[in-house]
């Protein structure tokens, strides 16, 4: 039991890393709040665990609007008391250059992305003050550092979010907040099942196999291997990982084979 009795708010647990997040937290003891748009995936993920005699809550939000937002933090102190670690994990995507991209997908991805992370940090650090502490897991991408075609605004939002975190790592972690993000390559979640299906229909599993082969390991990583990355930083095991950059990516950063 690596987060005995934490409290853990997790946005965006409704589906993909989320999901693997709030299953993989239940079993290490955590008490899990998901906050999500979507309330069928939501009440699924959560009536599973109540079902498996694990402490979970679902409460419906848009990450990126401050009443709801305000709303589903004040309900997760409500109910479990505390807020232990928040897990900002709830992401959208979008494709295309800064030519392709029109004004209202970039504003959709920031405002989710990034403006989303802002918000509930914004609530949840007075809460976390109150109680002498906790762990706030921001999630990035590999993509935060390296290019990759075609994705102006997400790698964009992404590199915010990293820059955020360090900004917060520095501002909170005297008050005993430990902020650091998690950067995973590609995962095959719906997030992922959804843009192959749309881009590279006629060919999908071509599309996969060359996702494969950007891997060090031509495995596809999935939803689980990052939650697992999750839980260390949202252990005590973790304590020393301040603004940390976590990335677990299959090795797409760090090295080629030609
Ligand atoms: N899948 C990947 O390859 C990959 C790689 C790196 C980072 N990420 C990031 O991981 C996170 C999760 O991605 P995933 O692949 O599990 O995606 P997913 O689509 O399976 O899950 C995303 C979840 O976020 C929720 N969500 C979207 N907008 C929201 C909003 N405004 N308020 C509340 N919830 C909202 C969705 O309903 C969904 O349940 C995202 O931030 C994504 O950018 C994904």
């Amino acid at each position: 039991m690596r987060i005995q009795d934490k409290v853990c708010l997790i946005t965006g647990g409704a589906s993909g890393i989320g999901e693997a997040t709030a299953r993989l937290f239940a079993k290490e003891g955590g008490k899990i709040a998901v906050v999500d748009i979507d309330v069928k995936g939501g009440n699924r993920v959560v009536d599973e665990l109540v079902g498996q005699g694990y402490p979970a809550i679902f409460i419906e939000a848009d990450v990126a609007d401050e009443l709801p937002a305000a709303i589903a933090v004040d309900a997760v102190v409500k109910h479990f008391g505390r807020i232990d670690v928040l897990f900002n994990n709830a992401g959208v995507s979008a494709v295309g250059d800064v030519v392709d991209c029109d004004p209202g997908d970039w504003d959709r991805v920031m405002r989710v992305n990034l403006r989303g992370v802002y918000l509930l940090s914004h609530l949840v650090v007075p809460v976390m003050r109150q109680q002498g502490g906790g762990i706030i897991i921001n999630m990035s991408s590999t993509i935060a550092v390296i290019g990759l075609k075609s994705r102006a605004a997400y790698a964009t939002s992404k590199g915010a979010v990293l820059g955020l975190t360090r900004a917060m790592a520095a501002d909170h972690s005297q008050e005993n907040i430990r902020v650091a993000a998690v950067l995973p390559g590609t995962v095959y979640t719906p997030f992922v099942e959804g843009y192959l299906k749309k881009h590279h229909a006629g060919h999908y599993q071509e599309a996969v196999d060359n996702l494969k082969k950007r891997q060090l390991n031509n495995e596809l990583m999935t939803p689980e291997d990052v939650a697992y990355s999750v839980l260390f930083l949202a252990s005590d095991e973790a304590r020393f990982a301040l603004g940390t950059a976590l990335i677990v990516d299959g090795g797409v950063s760090t090295a080629k084979v030609f």
